[in-house]
């Protein structure tokens, strides 16, 4: 999908920058979807386990929102025009969040999957972007990678042990 390039002074050539903003948006809308995702645990779980995993799936939905944030401002920064519509979100990567779960197991095993997959949309383009030229967006992903990595430790513990 490629939009409209604005003017800006950045030093980065303009083919590079349509390659780069192209490359975000799946991660945009995954990020976005991720969000999604993560308010319906939050607001669905029931069982045991309530209160913590009521606490930490929104702790996951202000990451995700947060890291949608600076890839879509990455987006602009490129010049680009971030899409992050509901009309934007088929190109997210997340798998459909399944509508059986309803205890904090199920809700844990249905985010930590979503949590994987887009850390996996991530990290799989830092490499990319790196070669494209642009050490600043392979470090945003880098970021939102680790944080993601990070929510996913967090999720994933409630599973084990
Ligand atoms: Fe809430």
């Amino acid at each position: 999908m490629t939009t409209t390039q604005h003017r800006t002074k950045i030093g980065i050539a303009i083919s590079t920058r349509e390659r780069v903003a192209d490359a975000l948006h799946p991660v945009l809308a995954t990020l976005v979807d991720l969000a999604l995702a993560a308010k319906h645990a939050h607001w669905n779980v029931k069982g045991s386990n309530f209160q913590a995993l009521h606490t930490l799936f929104d702790e996951v939905a202000a990451i995700a929102q947060a890291s949608a944030d600076t890839v879509a401002e990455r987006i602009v920064q490129l010049g680009g025009t971030a899409m992050g519509r509901r009309q934007d979100l088929g190109a997210s990567r997340l798998s459909t969040y399944p509508d059986e779960a309803v205890v904090g197991p199920e809700h844990v095993d249905a985010l930590a999957t979503a949590l994987a997959e887009a850390g996996k949309a991530a990290r799989n383009l830092i490499g990319d972007m790196a070669e494209l030229g642009d050490d600043v967006t392979a470090d945003i992903l880098t970021e939102v990678a680790r944080d993601l990595d990070k929510q996913l430790w967090f999720v994933e513990a409630h599973a084990q042990g």
